[in-house]
């Protein structure tokens, strides 16, 4: 009997399960939509663990459904999550409140008061303070919900909450716990000292595992639930962005990606650990064992498009074809896609978006295409910072729901003045990554053999005819930021 691999990729807008072979072809997938962030604050973001649960049963469900002999054959599991979401356990492992993610920006006066408590603790976790991460999340809860702090048994990041309820075991691996700010990075290991900044020791936080090693077994309950027989292992796995690289094989220094989800991303994966403060890169481990990455981050890439649909009534596919049609290179409408603040290049929770240059023929088509500009121009932003740093890119490859627009990766091309490769149609998601830290887990395979790069459909160039108006154009863009913020503050 061929044994198969399941992955399952937790994100803030759903839950995606995908089913692999022995060789990664995908068998079989399935998705399961979570209920939407809340907001009870502007710059806040909650949602509820068990929306998650509910979400990962349903699809797996699903699967079992549409694929149930090769769903039965699953030997090995993995697990990919949207990151740094704090969420609280009590001593039973009771939620104690909803996760706060990692697009929420409450904790921005926490973050500097972590600093100013402890001074080497940029060095220490080769990122700087962002509130975007989970130990300033805690700070927060700490100083404003003091009854809810003294109850934390256990803090867990979004899919280690999952692997608990599928296994039974506190366990998390290093791409994500990185993401923490409670991680040595380049130890790859917990920071007492960094624990303590928030009140914590090592007995709160869960059990460390590479992200391609074991971490736990399915409990038996899933196993006969989903038609399994025999040990299932799950994988440590990795953050939904690790695990997106593993998808596309950019495990290796210098491969990288650019990412269109709710989040914007460039991920580059490097050799060493190599941190760099300024410009807010983050410096994070990969999920493959002596392997670190870099990625600019920025919070609202198709969330400003989805942003734009909500309040347009429009559909966001509608939206960028209605943008396509009409486009002649950059018009007079520009926009800042802070709509949730802002990581990397400004480190910012409390920047918020803007519109300039509307007039009455302003059309929702202009505004989408204003929109895909700025968050064009966020990824040219990460791009500067992450050349300041060292690193050179020469190509990305294109993931996520936003690369599916021919305009949007045209742009992202010439912005940032390389090729983007789109890969064949398919998941090359977390998914398909966190499938194949499954695959090594429960067969002990090479993971340089199984994060292979998939076929690719295109390669789109940089449009030479737009380089001049869009460096204009961007010169605009970076000239409003500072100019924005000082009438706001
Ligand atoms: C990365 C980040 C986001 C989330 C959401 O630092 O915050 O990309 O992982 O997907």
């Amino acid at each position: 009997m061929s044994a198969t691999f399941l992955g399952i990729d937790i994100g803030t807008s759903g839950v995606k399960a995908l089913l692999i072979d022995e060789a990664g072809r995908a068998l079989g997938e399935a998705t399961a939509p979570a209920v939407e962030p809340v907001r009870p604050h502007p710059g806040w973001s909650e949602q509820n663990p068990a929306d998650w649960w509910t979400a990962t049963l349903a699809a797996i469900d699903k699967l079992s459904k549409s694929n149930p002999e090769q769903l039965s054959q699953v030997r090995g599991i993995g697990l990919s999550g949207h990151m740094h979401g704090a969420t609280l356990l009590g001593k039973d492992d009771e939620v104690l409140r909803p996760c706060i993610l990692w697009n929420d920006g409450r904790a921005a006066a926490e973050c500097a008061e972590m600093e100013a408590a402890l001074p080497s603790l940029r060095q220490l976790a080769g990122n700087i303070a962002m509130p975007g991460f989970t130990a300033p999340k805690i700070a927060w809860v700490r100083k404003h919900e003091p009854q809810i702090y003294a109850k934390i048994a256990k803090v867990l990041l979004p899919k280690a909450y999952i692997r608990l309820l599928l296994t039974g075991e506190h366990v998390e691996e290093m791409s994500d716990a990185a993401g923490t700010l409670w991680l040595d990075v380049a130890k790859r290991d917990w920071s007492d000292e960094l624990l303590a900044v928030t009140g914590l020791n090592r007995s709160h936080m869960p059990r460390l595992v590479e992200g391609s090693a074991p971490s736990a077994n399915l409990k038996p309950e899933f196993v006969s639930r989903w038609g399994m027989s025999g040990d299932v292992v799950i994988a440590g796995g990795a953050g939904d962005n690790a695990a997106a690289a593993c998808g596309i094989g950019a495990i290796r220094p210098g491969e990288g990606f650019v990412s269109l989800g709710t989040s914007g991303v460039i991920f580059v994966s490097n050799e060493r650990f190599s941190p760099n403060t300024n410009g807010a890169v983050h410096a994070f481990c990969h999920a493959i064992p002596n392997t670190w990455h870099q990625m600019g981050v920025i919070l609202s890439a198709t969330d400003s498009l989805n942003w734009l649909s909500r309040i347009t009534g429009q559909q966001q596919a509608d939206l960028s074809r209605a943008a396509e049609a009409q486009f002649k290179g950059p018009g007079e409408e520009i926009f800042l896609p802070y709509l949730s603040g802002e990581r990397t290049p400004h480190n910012n929770a409390n920047a918020r978006g803007s519109f300039t240059g509307l007039s009455q023929s302003t059309e929702p088509a202009q505004l989408a295409q204003a929109v895909m500009e700025g968050v064009t121009f966020a990824f040219r932003d990460c791009q500067r910072v992450l050349n300041d740093a060292g690193t050179k890119i020469d190509r990305l490859l294109a993931v996520g729901g936003g690369s599916k627009s021919p305009l949007w990766l045209k742009m992202i091309a010439t912005n940032l003045n390389m090729e983007i490769a789109l890969p064949e149609d398919g998941d090359f998601g977390g998914a398909l990554g966190a499938a194949r830290l499954g695959l090594c887990a429960a067969t002990g395979a090479d993971p340089a053999s199984v994060m292979t790069m998939p076929a690719i459909k295109t390669v789109i160039a940089p449009d030479r005819s737009l380089t001049n108006a869009y460096a204009d154009q961007y010169a605009r863009y970076r000239a409003l930021y500072p100019a924005i913020e000082e009438a706001r503050t």
